[in-house]
């Protein structure tokens, strides 16, 4: 029997810990996954580490796409106890880890899973300093107020200066970085770390010893300031007046301000070597805030004893063309679920049967029987769910809808043949209301040739994809030569349309959109007519 009472989902919610890793691709996030894993105990078992045969038989052509590719085109959660040797014995940690898609190629559910963890953290490798995607999910995280944590990662490699590395978060996105732990051993000589205590001076060092492969945790030794001076000499010297240098500089932790989002705390790692990950661990449980109450669209907060209450991030579709199901994954916010209990869809206000309830990670699948606030579970068949809504027990509850964020690439979409164009239009419909593009609408284009606007091109692939398997069309797609997207309104409407590089449209929720041919054309007209209303949307660049 699970125990529903307060003080057990206090609890529940207490240990809990729910986060993303935000990276450019080649960072080292999968790596940084497994490393994780390593060192955890697994609830929910890794695709990413052990792959099982058999599942793989059943993939659909979009898992075909995302396998030729070798990217994740699905982004959900892998959840694992652990209990960090500096908490009581008693105390287990569970992490939540939501996989968030790291090619290029993104799409909108990059952003969204940002909408479903308490923290993040921002992989950076220390060769390459950071870069363009890491610097589009920050922007999100800053925006939703998200607390950052920075891993610099690939130590054991030659790479930047760990000053420079932190002046380059500063003066780029204006985040003060505040080491918890400073390197011994420049970057491509990783000896250990040593952990910043009061004014910078150091309470212990932590000397790391390889393994094979890094396949294995790595043995850590832990020596006090007199005996690593003994041991590294002049590298411990080094970091111990850097760290010191720090101080100096006010770059010292603060809960407050890293839950404000103005610092984050650095640590430096190999990801590969298992070196510094447990301090990823244990700063996130010491650190990052455990799942919390969330407002809902009237500005109540949603506290975590409060009945059962869900906000869907994600849905997929066509993961398994044998099963034609639908996945929406759920980040639950209050109470307990339980597998099979009835919810509310607060959309619908109709019922909804949680028979099929799944943790997913990668290809794999498991049945979940309860899940707590912070937890992600996947449901099976959910037609009616899509990104924003809300499911509940008991007391009514509606969360915001999720922002939908800046788009950057546009293209219509037409039918190839106009036999079917009732298909055709059904499968617009669909793929609309899950959000899996942004549908733009004007006079002019008319219904045959809705644009389709996205974050990443790879959403023009994936609705090609489907509207091929799930409804039996052909769909053309043109590129549009439009850059960027603005908020405007009936007002500004006309003299846009007179300008020339831009199209004015109005997206399916209602809110109008110009799209601009380029940025300069944008500051052009901006200055022409400083009277038209040309908001950005969510910033991303
Ligand atoms: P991603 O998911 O962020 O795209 O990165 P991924 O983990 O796939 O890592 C990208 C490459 O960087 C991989 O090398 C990986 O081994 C390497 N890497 C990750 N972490 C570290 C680290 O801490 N130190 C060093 N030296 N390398 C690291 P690859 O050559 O592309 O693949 P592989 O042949 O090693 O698998």
């Amino acid at each position: 029997m699970v125990d529903k009472s307060a003080k057990a989902l206090t609890a529940e919610a207490t240990r809990r810990r729910t986060f993303a890793v935000i990276s450019h691709p080649d960072a080292g996030k999968s790596t940084l996954t497994e490393a994780l894993a390593l060192h955890a105990k697994m609830i929910a078992e890794a695709g990413a580490v052990h792959g099982k045969a058999g599942r793989r038989s059943t993939v659909s052509d979009w898992m075909e796409m995302e396998k030729a590719r070798g990217i994740s085109v699905s982004s959900t959660a892998l959840q694992f106890s652990y209990h960090s040797s500096e908490t009581p014995d008693d105390q287990v940690n569970v992490i939540n880890l939501v996989d968030t898609p790291g090619h290029s190629d993104f799409s909108e559910d990059t952003y969204r899973v940002l909408t479903a963890v308490d923290a993040a953290v921002m992989l950076i490798d220390a060769a390459k300093g950071l870069e363009p995607q890491t610097l589009k999910l920050f922007q999100v995280c800053r925006h939703r107020g998200i607390p950052v944590i920075t891993v610099i990662n690939k130590w054991d490699r030659p790479g930047q200066t760990p000053l420079e590395l932190l002046d380059e978060i500063h003066e780029r996105i204006g985040l003060t970085p505040t080491p918890l732990y400073w390197p011994v051993g420049i970057a491509g000589d990783f000896r250990g770390l040593l952990r910043r205590g009061e004014d910078g001076a150091a309470t212990e060092y932590i000397r790391f010893t390889r393994t094979a492969g890094g396949a294995k945790i790595a043995p850590e030794e832990i020596l006090d300031a007199e005996a690593a001076a003994a041991r590294e000499g002049g590298e411990w010297e080094t970091a111990a007046e850097e760290s010191e240098l720090l101080s100096a500089s006010g770059q010292d932790h603060d809960q407050e301000m890293f839950l404000a989002g103005q610092t984050s705390p650095v640590i430096f790692a190999s990801a590969m070597l298992n070196f510094g990950v447990r301090q990823i661990l244990d700063t996130l449980v010491a650190l990052a805030p455990a799942p919390g109450p969330r407002d809902d669209v009237k500005g109540t907060p949603r506290t975590v004893t409060d009945p059962f209450s869900a906000v869907v991030f994600k849905v997929q579709a066509g993961m398994d063309t044998a099963h034609r199901d639908r996945l929406a994954f759920m980040r639950i916010v209050s109470g307990v679920f339980e597998r099979g209990m009835v919810v509310t869809h607060a959309q619908t206000g109709k019922p909804f049967t949680t028979k099929y309830a799944q943790t997913v990670f990668g290809r794999e699948r498991s049945t979940v029987e309860s899940a707590y606030p912070g937890d992600v579970v996947g449901l099976v068949n959910a037609t009616a769910l899509a990104p924003g809504h809300t499911l509940f027990t008991d007391k009514k509850v509606e969360f915001p809808p999720i922002p939908s964020f800046a788009p950057e690439h546009f293209s219509v979409l037409r039918a190839e043949s106009a036999s079917k164009y009732k298909q055709f239009r059904r499968a617009v419909e669909q793929l609309d209301s899950e959000g899996v593009v942004q549908i733009l609408r004007n006079d002019i284009r008319g219904d045959a040739a809705p644009v389709m606007a996205a974050v990443g091109p790879m959403q023009f692939e994936v609705v090609a994809a489907r509207m091929k398997a799930e409804f039996s069309v052909e769909a053309r797609m043109e590129g549009l030569p439009y850059q960027l997207a603005r908020r405007t309104d009936a007002e500004s409407a006309t003299e846009l349309g007179r300008q020339r590089g831009v199209e004015v449209f109005t997206r399916s929720d209602g809110v109008m959109l110009a799209l601009v041919s380029d940025k300069w054309r944008l500051q052009y007209i901006q200055k022409e007519h400083p009277e038209l209303t040309l908001e950005p949307l969510v910033a991303t660049a």
